[in-house]
C-alpha cells in the first residue's frame, strides 16, 4: 500500500464534521489530493446500512445487531473505497473508523471489547491506519456545544452517561495506540483546523498536484 490512511475520531458534538469540511476546502484551494470518506457509509450499500442504523425505528435494535451492521458497512467501505485508494497511492481521510466502534459499542454500550477488536480486524482486513486524529473535547463539553440536544438521530438520543463512557473509551484508545494523536479541540474551529493541518503537513502527507 503506497497511500496514507488517516482517521478522524471524537465524540458527537466536537465539531468533527466542520473540521472535515475545513480540511476538504483547504485541500481544494491548495491543490492537495485526498479521498474524503466517512463511516458509517462511504459506498451505496454502506450508506443504506447507515440509514438502517441511524433511523429511529419503532423496534428496538439489539446492541449486537448494531455492532454487526457497523462492521458490515465497514467491510464494504474498506473493500470498495479505502483499499483501492490506498493501493493507488492516495491519501485517505476517513471520518470515524474502528475506534468509534470500540468507543461507542464497547465502552458506551458495554459489548465485549475483545469481540469488537476481532470484528474490527475482520472488517479492516490488511490495511493499516497510519494516523488517527482524536478531537479531544470532554463529552460533557461536546454535549453542551450541541445545546444539550437530546433529539436528532437514534444515537444522538443517548444519555449524558453514555457519552461519558464513550469519551473514556476514546481516551483509553489514545493512551494505548501510538498512531493516535490527541488534538485539543476546545478552542475556535480555526485554531483546531490549524492543528489538524499541521499534523498532516509535518508528516509529509500533503502532496500538492
Ligand atoms: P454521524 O451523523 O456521522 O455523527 P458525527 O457527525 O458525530 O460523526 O453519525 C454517526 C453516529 O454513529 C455517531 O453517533 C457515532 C456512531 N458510530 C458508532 O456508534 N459506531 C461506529 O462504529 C461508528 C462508525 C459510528
Amino acid at each position: 500500500m503506497n497511500g496514507k490512511f488517516v482517521t478522524i475520531e471524537g465524540c458527537d458534538g466536537v465539531g468533527k464534521s466542520t473540521q472535515v469540511r475545513l480540511l476538504r476546502e483547504r485541500f481544494e484551494r491548495e491543490g492537495i489530493r485526498a479521498v474524503f470518506t466517512r463511516e458509517p457509509g462511504g459506498t451505496v450499500i454502506a450508506e443504506k446500512i447507515r440509514k438502517i442504523i441511524l433511523e429511529k425505528e419503532t423496534e428496538e435494535m439489539d446492541a449486537m445487531t448494531e455492532l454487526l451492521l457497523y462492521e458490515a458497512s465497514r467491510r464494504q467501505h474498506t473493500a470498495r473505497v479505502i483499499e483501492p485508494a490506498l493501493e493507488s497511492g492516495k491519501l485517505v481521510i476517513c471520518d470515524r473508523y474502528v475506534d468509534s466502534t470500540l468507543a461507542y459499542q464497547g465502552y458506551g454500550r458495554g459489548l465485549d471489547i475483545e469481540t469488537i477488536k476481532r470484528l474490527n480486524a475482520v472488517a479492516r482486513g490488511h490495511i493499516n491506519i497510519d494516523l488517527t486524529l482524536f478531537l479531544d473535547v470532554t463529552s460533557s463539553e461536546g454535549f453542551r456545544r450541541k445545546g444539550g440536544r437530546a433529539s436528532g438521530d437514534r444515537l444522538e438520543s443517548e444519555s449524558g452517561a453514555f457519552y461519558e463512557r464513550v469519551y473514556a473509551g476514546f481516551s483509553a484508545i489514545a493512551d494505548d495506540e501510538k498512531r493516535v494523536v490527541r488534538v485539543d479541540a476546545s478552542g475556535t474551529k480555526f485554531e483546531t483546523h490549524e492543528k489538524l493541518y499541521a499534523c498532516l503537513d509535518s508528516r509529509g502527507y500533503l502532496n500538492k498536484r
